[in-house]
């Protein structure tokens, strides 16, 4: 039995995420049989922060499964504000058969879910961003035929990514390293969760301030912005400190020769990344991209079917 709502990696079992995957991975290879899987039913968007690619994909997901989308703007529900999130989710179960929230503290996602009688699919929140894992590691399999022993370094702020890779990574028995400044390191819990689910899947989960030591032998380097939104005021106190951090050429060679580049963007060229990593043939970030899509339609499909 799949979960009522998709708030977070560690409600999954390895069984139950590499269903996903497999599923999103024909979906990609056969769109047009699921054309109606979900027609006429809508999901609502809800959206806290900006969005390109969450939005675009869900939009554009939800209508390739003969269903529809509704964008609700940061300024249209002023979730909790304007409105009880009560309220609106005894409001929009009534009227939509999903909810998708982009927001900021996690425990909205998860009081709506607790509220709502509908699917809610979280779409980042400060604690995680699953979707993004999904499409993450359904690109690692097209790129590098495995998910099983490889080893993928995830270098910048132990961030809401960062923790949905290290879950991920646990669940699917690959290595995971998160490599950060000291200070930034992922929140304790969720690395404490990673470690001891790695154990059962064969994987691992290390936290290391050291980048040559935390990139050795990688598979994949995956870099993302050092002040994630809502983080703004903290932007160039952040430059100089996580500059040592720069995911560039002279990083990949401690990494496999055949190393991959990830990040889920929006990128900043010269910061987290230099330009001539992230449009090399090593970056596979629009492949990734793309993959948002497939992923979250396989996401949809099991929650609103
Ligand atoms: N990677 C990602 O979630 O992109 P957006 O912020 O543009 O949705
Ligand atoms: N860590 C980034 C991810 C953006 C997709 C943020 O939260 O802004």
């Amino acid at each position: 039995m799949f979960a009522n709502d998709f708030l977070s990696l560690r409600d999954f079992t390895p069984t139950q995420i590499h269903h996903l995957l497999e599923l999103a991975a024909d979906i990609k290879a056969r769109p047009a049989e699921f054309s109606t899987a979900l027609k006429g039913k809508t999901l609502a968007m809800i959206f806290e922060k900006p969005s390109l690619r969450t939005r675009v994909t869900f939009d554009v997901g939800i209508q390739q499964l003969g269903g529809f989308s509704l964008y609700l703007s940061p300024a249209e529900i002023n979730l909790g504000k304007r409105e009880s999130i009560h309220d609106v989710a005894k409001n929009l179960e009534r009227m939509v058969q999903g909810i998708m929230i982009r927001t900021f503290a996690h425990q909205i996602v998860e009081e709506m879910a607790k509220e709502a009688s509908v699917p809610i699919i979280n779409g980042l929140t400060d604690y995680s961003h699953p979707c993004q894992a999904m499409a993450d590691f359904l690109t690692i399999k097209e790129v590098k035929g495995r998910l099983d022993g490889l080893k993928l370094a995830f270098v910048g702020d132990g961030n809401n990514v960062a923790h949905s890779l290290m879950f991920a990574g646990a669940l699917l028995g690959a290595h995971v390293s998160i490599v950060t400044p000291p200070g930034y390191e992922p929140k304790r819990d969720a690395t404490a969760w990673a470690t001891a689910q790695a154990a059962n899947t064969g994987g691992s989960c290390v936290i290391t301030n050291d980048p040559v030591e935390g990139v050795r032998g990688a598979d994949v380097i995956y870099a993302d912005v050092w002040a994630s939104m809502g983080q703004e005021a903290e932007a160039d106190a952040r430059k100089t400190l996580f500059m040592p951090y720069q995911v560039n050429e002279a990083m990949f060679a401690h990494a496999a020769a055949d190393a991959s580049f990830m990040h889920c963007l929006p990128a900043h060229r010269g910061e987290e990344v230099t330009a001539g990593v992230i449009d090399s043939p090593r970056s596979v970030v629009f492949q990734e991209a793309e993959n948002r899509l497939h992923a979250q339609k396989a996401i949809m499909l099991e929650l609103m079917c």
